[in-house]
């Protein structure tokens, strides 16, 4: 057993760890797994306040991830519920007091709350313990809740939480607390940055951004297992891609009105214009601070590049928007990157960008059938993208599915 001074240095240090990490969703899914770590819990979930709500946003389960195979997803379904003491999450909420239930089975019918079951029926899995956090900021507002569910002893026997378990979940909780809120206004800043790409052009709605993030770095994920990345290298990237992706199109803040409201068709020179945004977005990312900063650069560059060739801007400078005089063709215009002369995070963005595109509904058109989409994807398999990125894709069409139900278009 670990003392618990040598508990309060491994939070120290997971407080560290956690500081690094820049986006919302990423760091979602390492509390909740460093929580479980911590407290050896089988599985655990996070709900986010929402107002006078909670969304169920992120879950974990080692039960239910050894029936899947190795680097399959959980598949869960995200909803809301109200902040009221009915629920055992709600009731956290609304107290801001920390529970721990030795067996969900045991709740007396006396008390406020009680055990939801409607998961544990459809995953066919039973939750015994629960102990069940307020994530709380400097200021005492609750941002979330943190649950981890049924603790397990060295021989894996499932069993209540410990005094020494609680106690330690507190304080892990306002660790993840701070870096949540930082999270949370760093995605705040980039959805603004977004909504003023939006009101150029309708668009670029932040589900839609949301969607391709999550796209994306669900694609890349499963493109470095292929290439056997660590878990701590893949974390990093994904972390950096989810907000680059989400920044793909920021280069459309710099494109004239007349030309992104113009209903209809664009004519060769409006077109010409258009294309440019790729070349401004990079621009917006010139003097580069950090990784993030490449990669964003990378993605508004590189977004509307295709495998065989035929995309754009290829090989352009950066600052002046020119051909590259060693890349250019007699007529002057700028070759385009093909195959791998596409930086990977353009290769995979191009296609859940177009993937989004085509099954979302736009002020002139309708959503496609979805098996109308995935034939056209199909297709475009080898010419306008990366064979393989389009057989990744394929193989974790679930999870692109959970991605879009999650973020959904507001009506
Ligand atoms: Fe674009
Ligand atoms: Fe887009």
């Amino acid at each position: 057993m670990i003392s618990e001074a040598e508990q309060l240095d491994t939070l120290r240090e997971l407080g560290i760890e956690l500081s690094r990490v820049q986006d919302l969703d990423i760091l979602m899914e390492r509390i909740l797994s460093e929580a479980r770590r911590f407290v050896n819990a089988d599985a655990g979930s996070i709900y986010i306040r929402d107002g006078k709500s909670l969304h169920f946003t992120y879950t974990q389960n080692d039960t239910l991830q050894q029936r899947l195979g190795k680097h399959e997803k959980l598949i869960y379904a995200t909803f809301t519920m109200p902040i009221n003491e009915k629920s055992i999450a709600g009731y956290v909420a609304s107290t801001g007091q920390a529970l721990s239930i030795g067996d969900v089975e045991e709740i007396p019918p006396s008390s406020p709350y009680h055990f939801d079951r409607q998961f544990d029926e459809a995953s066919h899995y039973t939750t015994h313990s629960m102990l069940t956090i307020p994530l709380k900021t400097a200021k005492d507002e609750i941002l979330g809740i943190l649950q981890v569910i049924n603790a397990r002893d060295e021989a894996n026997r499932i069993g209540p939480f410990s005094e020494l378990a609680e106690k330690m979940m507190f304080h892990f909780a306002s660790i993840a607390a701070v870096a949540l809120e930082r999270a949370q206004m760093t995605r705040a800043i980039l959805l603004r940055m977004i909504r003023m790409a939006e009101m150029r052009d309708p668009k670029e709605t932040g589900a839609h951004v949301n969607r391709v993030g999550g796209y994306a770095v669900e694609i890349y994920e499963q493109w470095a297992h292929r290439r056997n990345y660590s878990k701590k290298e893949i974390d990093k990237d994904r972390d950096i891609l989810r907000m680059a992706a989400m920044l793909h199109d920021v280069g459309k803040v710099a494109i004239s009105d007349l030309i992104l409201k113009k209903p209809g068709r664009f004519n060769k020179e409006e077109y010409e214009i258009m294309k440019q945004h790729t070349v401004l977005g990079a621009r917006l990312f010139q003097d580069p601070k950090s990784d993030f900063d490449d990669a964003a650069a990378e993605v508004s560059l590189t977004h509307h590049e295709r495998w065989d060739g035929g995309g754009y801007p290829g090989y352009v400078n950066v600052s002046t928007g020119e051909a590259l005089a060693d890349f250019s063709n007699k007529d002057g215009s700028p070759k385009g990157k093909a195959a791998e002369e596409i930086p990977l995070y353009g290769r995979i963005v191009a296609l859940a960008d177009v993937f989004d595109a085509l099954s979302s509904a736009r002020v002139y058109k309708e959503a496609w059938d979805e098996s109308k989409v995935l034939e056209t994807i199909e297709k475009a398999a080898g010419s306008q993208f990366d064979p393989e990125i389009v057989e990744i894709f394929f193989s974790i069409i679930d999870v692109m599915r959970s991605i879009q139900k999650r973020f959904q278009d507001e009506l």
